[in-house]
């Protein structure tokens, strides 16, 4: 039987990936690379020593799901396939629906057809929109999302939780990330942002790497310590082994559930910039800006169900999340071009 990774040569699946062929199982990616290059699961491959199969398609095309499904024995669905940039969602709305939304949809009701019941999906803290309290925690009503992107995902958790409830077959699991960030330790796979980064640690890492001249701080005017937002950032080994542990939770088949995927800790991006200086050993030149629009001040998790219900837990810290990244960035200029 093989795992189904939808999206699974982008960021977080490729490290996805490489952990579940680490473990022994087989692994199925599809991905109709939009925003990924094979090669990243080229080199999954060399450093499992075990290649996934790669199905180069799209989660919307029927024909491409049923032959898929014809041809491999699929047991569970890891789906990460999505379109993720926020401000690009608020200007291509449809886009944005009709890629993550109704591209789900249509995976999920070929994965009934096709007999296959077990289902985790990449969530993210922005479900919880502007007005939960923090830490984020899972009892909390999710609702209030401020881009189609965040609505896109809550709408897909509805989904989830609607045909859970009509079909006592279909086990899921929605994870919500918080703010991943890193690259496996070998250097060899990481996040390879197409154009000017959005995210603020690819920025950073290019700032050092001298292909962007300097790191603009969207405000510093917030009511945190320092006056710049705080998040909850999570290394993406640790996040690809919670996806391992949710696997492995899902046999237990309890309908659809959610769980935070955070380390429970908030950083500013003060003190983002400087951990990275520390790793990376140059100093990154910076100037505050004015606040970005939609960004929150600061949340983070509450990261207690997962550790009690899936016995996961972070094990990395933010010097490894940077020396990650920059090793990452240093060993790879121009990422996987
Ligand atoms: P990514 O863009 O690197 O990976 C997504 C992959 O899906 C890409 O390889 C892309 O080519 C593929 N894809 C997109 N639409 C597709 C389609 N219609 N059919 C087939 N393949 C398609 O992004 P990522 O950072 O690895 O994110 C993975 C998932 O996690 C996404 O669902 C994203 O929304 C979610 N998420 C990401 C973050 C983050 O900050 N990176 C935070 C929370 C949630
Ligand atoms: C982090 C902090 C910025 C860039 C986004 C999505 C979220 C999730 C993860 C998918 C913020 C500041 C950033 C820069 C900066 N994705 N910053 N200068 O906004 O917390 O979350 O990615 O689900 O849905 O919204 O992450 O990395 O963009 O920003 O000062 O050039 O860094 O203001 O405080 P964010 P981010």
């Amino acid at each position: 039987m093989s795992v189904l990774v939808t999206g699974g040569a982008g960021y977080i699946g490729s490290h996805t990936v490489l952990a579940l062929l680490e473990r022994g199982d087989d692994v199925v990616v599809l991905d109709n690379l939009c925003n990924a290059s094979e090669e990243s699961l080229r080199r999954v491959a060399a450093l499992a020593g075990k290649a996934p199969v790669f199905v180069q398609g799209d989660i919307r095309d029927r024909q491409c799901l049923k032959k898929l499904f014809a041809d491999h024995q699929v047991s569970e669905v890891i789906h990460f396939a999505a379109l993720k940039a926020v401000g690009e969602s608020t200007r291509m709305p449809l886009e944005y629906y009709e890629n993550n939304v109704a591209g789900t949809v249509i995976l999920l009701e070929e994965m009934r057809e096709a007999g296959v019941w077990n289902f985790i999906f990449s969530s993210s803290a922005t479900v919880y929109g502007e007005n939960a309290p923090v830490p984020y925690v899972e009892t909390t009503p999710i609702g209030g999302t401020t881009s189609p992107y965040g609505t896109s995902k809550l709408m897909i958790e509805q989904v989830m939780q609607d045909f859970a409830r009509a079909d006592e077959r279909f086990n899921a699991i929605a994870l919500r990330y918080f703010n991943p960030v890193g690259a496996h330790h070998s250097g060899e796979i990481g996040e390879d942002p197409a154009g000017i980064p959005n995210n603020l640690l690819p920025y950073i890492a290019q700032v050092a790497i001298g292909k962007l001249e300097k790191l603009g701080v969207f405000g510093d005017d917030y009511t945190t310590p320092d006056g710049t937002c705080q998040r909850d950032y999570i290394h993406v080994v640790d996040l690809a082994e919670g996806h391992l542990k949710a696997l492995d939770n899902l046999q237990k088949g309890q309908g659809c559930r959610a769980f935070n995927l955070g380390a429970g800790k908030g950083y500013s991006v003060l003190e983002m910039i400087k951990a990275f200086e520390k790793a990376c050993g140059k100093a990154i030149p910076f100037e505050i800006k004015p606040r970005r629009n939609g960004d929150l001040p600061a949340f983070w998790a509450d990261p207690s169900l997962a550790e009690k219900e899936l016995g996961w837990t972070v094990s990395r810290g933010i010097d490894e999340m940077m020396r990650d990244t920059w090793h990452w960035q240093s060993k790879n200029p121009n990422g996987y071009r």
